[in-house]
């Protein structure tokens, strides 16, 4: 068996969350393989709603087995926090979570040095969830990381108080104030306390070699679909460098961020929004600064999963599109959010962008400094209410224009249209 993908095209936010929940009950497994707790996956079914920021999406089918691999990194805390609140709502995670020994912990200070490196960037702040993603990351590949499995070793600690160190020798030479900087409403040493408590829930949490497990369950003809989080755009290689996060959020990412080969990979489902958003800074070729940006935000409701953020929103980009269709070799797509643009008389699609005098197909390196000028194709909305839809024979006509268009300009197919974000709120095309 191969191990299938779903992951974002944008920059985020594209309704991963929910389309793996709808998956779930296909797979054995579901499976995180990169990024940590900046992702905000929302589930809403019986009037409930659910974010995810560590677990996988998979959680809520009982049959279902969620893993945290290798590329992921944890914060404790946040986990503890995921776990509690599904308790809460009579979701256990005891049997059906199972977490990489490789994945890396994010500590205490790198969410400090978050903040350290943001306040220091001035006007360039790439407007960070402040997780502690970027420091995490960057201490994985200095080798100076500290990993679940380590949690258990008689060595944690002190490895822990010398990382510790290092990370607060930083934070003076930026002289920046972390006595009065507050971690989850708590400061440094308040969060460490909980921090640490949490470090002990996590030692009763099952922990494996994930990559023998995965590639084991492959083996044994078993299904996985692999939950990207963050999205194409944000990659830390082919999306707006620096205004990304610091993970592989594309196809390629799955094999280091769990262990399997490429010969291993099948299907890859891109999910993008029938138009676009970004939160936090950086380029957006096709924002709307105007009333009908806002339109899309207010309909959409358009605030950040994780930190609440407004989300700068704006149309279609078809040319960012194909690049990331392109860098994940995606089979097969899935529309969401198609009911946001419900009202909308006319509804636009950039097809091209304007770059120094002239019309180019594809994303230039200038894209991560320079703001593009997309050149729009128009079509008419379909102005009626798809919310209710379940059958694809039943939708407009004019949304039939607009997935026809899509399909013929990336050459993949549409397989679903989500129209609400209910569990229930989706079209097989
Ligand atoms: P993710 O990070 O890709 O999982 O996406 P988020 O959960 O951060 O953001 C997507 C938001 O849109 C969430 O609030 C979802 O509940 C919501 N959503 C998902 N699909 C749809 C849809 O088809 N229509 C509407 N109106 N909302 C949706
Ligand atoms: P999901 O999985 C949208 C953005 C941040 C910021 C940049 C770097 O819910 O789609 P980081 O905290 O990684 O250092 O932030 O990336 N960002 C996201 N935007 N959805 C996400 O995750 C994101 N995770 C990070 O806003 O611009
Ligand atoms: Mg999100």
């Amino acid at each position: 068996m191969r191990a299938d993908i779903l992951l974002g095209l944008q920059w985020g936010d594209e309704g991963k969350g929910k389309v793996v929940d709808v998956l779930a009950q296909h797979y054995q497994i579901v499976t995180r393989f990169q990024g940590g707790p900046n992702a905000g996956h929302t589930i809403e079914f019986d009037n409930k709603k659910f974010i995810l920021h560590t677990i996988p999406s998979g959680i809520f089918n009982p049959d279902t087995i969620n893993v945290i691999g290798n590329g992921v990194i944890i914060d404790p805390y946040i986990l503890q926090n995921e776990i509690q609140n599904l308790k809460q709502n009579n979701v256990t995670v005891e049997n059906n979570l199972l977490i990489s020994r490789k994945a890396h912990l994010i500590l205490p200070t790198h969410r400090l040095l978050d903040a350290v490196y943001e306040n220091s960037k001035g006007n360039a702040k790439i407007g960070s969830t402040l997780k502690g993603i970027g420091p995490t990351y960057t201490d994985k590949t200095a080798r100076l990381g500290l990993r679940i499995g380590n949690i258990e070793q008689n060595t944690f600690y002190q490895h822990y108080r010398d990382l510790k160190e290092k990370h607060l020798h930083i934070v003076k030479a930026h002289q920046f104030d972390y006595l009065n900087y507050k971690i989850e409403g708590m400061n440094l040493e308040e969060y460490e306390e909980k921090w640490f408590s949490s470090v002990d829930t996590l030692k009763s949490l099952r922990k494996i070699d994930s990559e023998y497990y995965i590639n084991q369950c492959l083996d044994a003809n078993k299904s996985v679909l692999a939950e990207g989080a963050q999205g194409t755009m944000l990659d830390i290689d082919f999306g707006t460098y620096p205004y990304v996060t610091s993970s592989n959020t594309v196809t390629a990412g799955v094999c280091t961020g769990l262990g399997i080969a490429p010969s291993r990979v099948g299907e890859v489902f891109g999910v993008f929004k029938a138009y676009t958003t970004r939160v936090g800074s950086g380029p957006f070729p096709s924002e709307l600064d105007d009333e009908t940006g806002q339109k899309l935000r207010e309909y959409g409701r358009e605030y950040g999963s994780t930190t609440g953020r407004p989300r700068r929103c704006g149309w279609l980009d078809i040319v960012s599109l194909k690049y990331a269709i392109m860098l994940n070799g995606v089979t097969r797509l899935f529309m969401t959010k198609t009911d946001v643009l419900n009202t909308f008389q006319t509804i636009k699609s950039g097809i091209k962008y304007l770059h120094r005098g002239d019309a180019i197909e594809f994303v230039p390196f200038e894209s991560s400094y320079e703001r593009l000028e997309p050149v729009y194709k128009d079509f008419e909305g379909w102005q009626s209410d798809i919310s209710l839809i379940k059958k694809a024979n039943e939708l407009p006509v004019q949304l039939n224009h607009y997935i026809d268009f899509i399909e013929k300009e990336t050459s993949v197919k549409i397989d679903m249209v989500s129209v609400g974000a209910d569990r229930n709120q989706i079209i097989k095309l």
